[in-house]
């Protein structure tokens, strides 16, 4: 090809590249791991429907947000705001997301970790024949010791860097496209193995029949916390992504369809999940164990269970995979494009630091007692380190949010974001004055509404 292509910036190299890359980030630990847990723990389907409204008013705009400042800009999250806005301090909204960035894969990483280790559990056929409490003691006995979690955390990390030295069309790509729709298959099998249970109709309704009274101040601002987790939204994944998005694609179909199939995919593992957790008397709120002690109890009741644990444990690790390595694309796309480190210093560096951090995290979870303050339900409540990084992204990744919607809604030249958004006018779309609106007024004031609901905590 010409010279002048070898300056171009890496990209994505196809329309269905793009979308499994992006689904990539959004769809992982997540919907399975993150979101049945905190579903059970804020009582089921009034924290459900909550959680879909923001998805719907506030984490879809604010994903096609993102998208436009990235593609827009043709740079990393930080740039990305020095490039459009310069000499302003717009660009802290990019550092912001690269600290969250840090906090989130510290904690990611050791989750990861537990999922891998459990693809050898299964491996070794250590479900079987095991009752409820016993799987519940081999999950607690599994992050209570020292080394085999960090040991796991610290592989999944190296896998995870493995892939980033790799590029994005080599790399992220490739590993996206194949292994997402497996995993869609494997937990519509395990929901049908999972609503068939006896007893499973409770946990069905816990799911679909709301209950606003359980409804609390921490409880709504875990599912606006969830809303930009789940899509990996707020810390600039979505802005470097974007950056990579061709100029020719339609931005706001690729958000619509990253966020139907990021949240399809959690409502499918709530269904796979809830209907196990009552037919088995496990407890709804028992915390982040709860899918690993659920499902193998779910396995133990299948023909193939063997096989299927094994599968499910393996293709949930590479959902993680494809999303943690978005998460570390922000930090080494920062130091590679703005501080002209090679990509290969950039990737070492910023894993042997995130892994350390987690990995100090793991040692809170039964070696070092280690207990930090933090705002909840309106109240200071104390965490434990690992379940602390936990609910602080959970306040970050909405501050960034708002601070993004703020920008595109009315720092940015409305003519730059049309442009972006309709590719200079190519496309019609209707919709471009509700995106607007939803920018400018709705998605910031709810989020700031949720944070002085928390603070206030008047409704509990
Ligand atoms: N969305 C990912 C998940 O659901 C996690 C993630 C958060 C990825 C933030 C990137 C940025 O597992």
């Amino acid at each position: 090809m010409e010279n002048k292509n070898l300056q171009q910036r890496d990209g994505f190299s196809s329309k269905m590249g793009i979308i499994a890359a992006a689904a990539g980030s959004a769809i992982g630990l997540g919907n399975i791991w993150k979101f049945p847990y905190i579903t059970g723990k804020y009582g089921g389907a009034a924290f459900i429907l909550v959680y879909l409204l923001c998805i719907a008013l506030i984490g879809l705009p604010v994903m096609l947000q993102e998208f436009t400042i990235g593609r827009r800009a043709q740079a990393n999250a930080i740039s990305s705001f020095k490039k459009l806005k310069p000499n302003t301090p717009w660009f802290l909204t990019g550092w912001l997301g690269f600290i969250t960035a840090f906090v989130i894969l510290s904690y990611y990483g050791v989750v990861a970790g537990w999922t891998l280790s459990y693809v050898f559990s299964a491996i070794t056929n250590s479900f079987a024949g095991q009752n409820p409490e016993a799987l519940g003691g081999m999950f607690g006995a599994l992050v209570s010791s020292p080394w085999k979690p960090v040991l796991f955390q610290v592989i999944f990390m190296a896998l995870t860097a493995g892939v980033i030295l790799g590029g994005v069309k080599n790399g992220i790509e490739k590993y996206s496209k194949i292994l997402m729709p497996l995993l869609l298959l494997i937990i519509i099998i395990l929901d049908i193995r999972a609503v068939t249970l006896q007893g499973a109709g409770e946990g069905i309704a816990f799911l679909f029949q709301p209950d606003f009274g359980k409804l609390t101040a921490a409880g709504i601002m875990s599912a606006l916390g969830h809303a930009f987790f789940s899509l990996s939204l707020g810390m600039g994944t979505m802005i470097t992504y974007g950056s990579y998005i061709g100029k020719k694609e339609n931005l706001g179909v690729t958000a619509l369809q990253v966020t139907i199939a990021d949240t399809a995919i959690a409502l499918l593992a709530g269904l796979a999940i809830f209907p196990a957790v009552f037919a088995f008397g496990i407890e709804p709120g028992s915390g982040p164990g709860l899918v690993f002690i659920t499902l193998p109890n779910v396995f133990n009741q299948m023909p193939g269970g063997y096989i299927f644990a094994i599968m499910f444990f393996v293709l949930l690790a590479v959902a993680a995979l494809t999303s943690s390595i978005s998460i570390l694309e922000v930090v080494v796309a920062y130091f590679v494009e703005d501080k002209g480190w090679d990509r290969k210093k950039a990737t070492i560096i910023a894993t042997v630091a995130i892994t350390a951090l987690g990995a100090f995290e793991s040692l809170t979870n039964g070696t070092i007692n280690f207990t930090l303050p933090l705002l909840k339900a309106g109240a200071v409540t104390w965490f434990g380190f690992f379940d602390w990084m936990i609910e602080l992204s959970d306040l970050l990744l909405p501050i960034g949010g708002f601070f993004i919607s703020i920008f595109v809604g009315w720092i940015m030249s409305k003519k730059d974001v049309d442009d972006e958004i309709t590719n200079s006018g190519e496309l019609a779309h209707s919709w471009v004055g509700i995106f607007d609106f939803l920018t400018k007024w709705v998605a910031p004031i709810l989020i700031l509404i949720t944070f002085i609901n928390l603070i206030v905590g008047f409704t509990n």
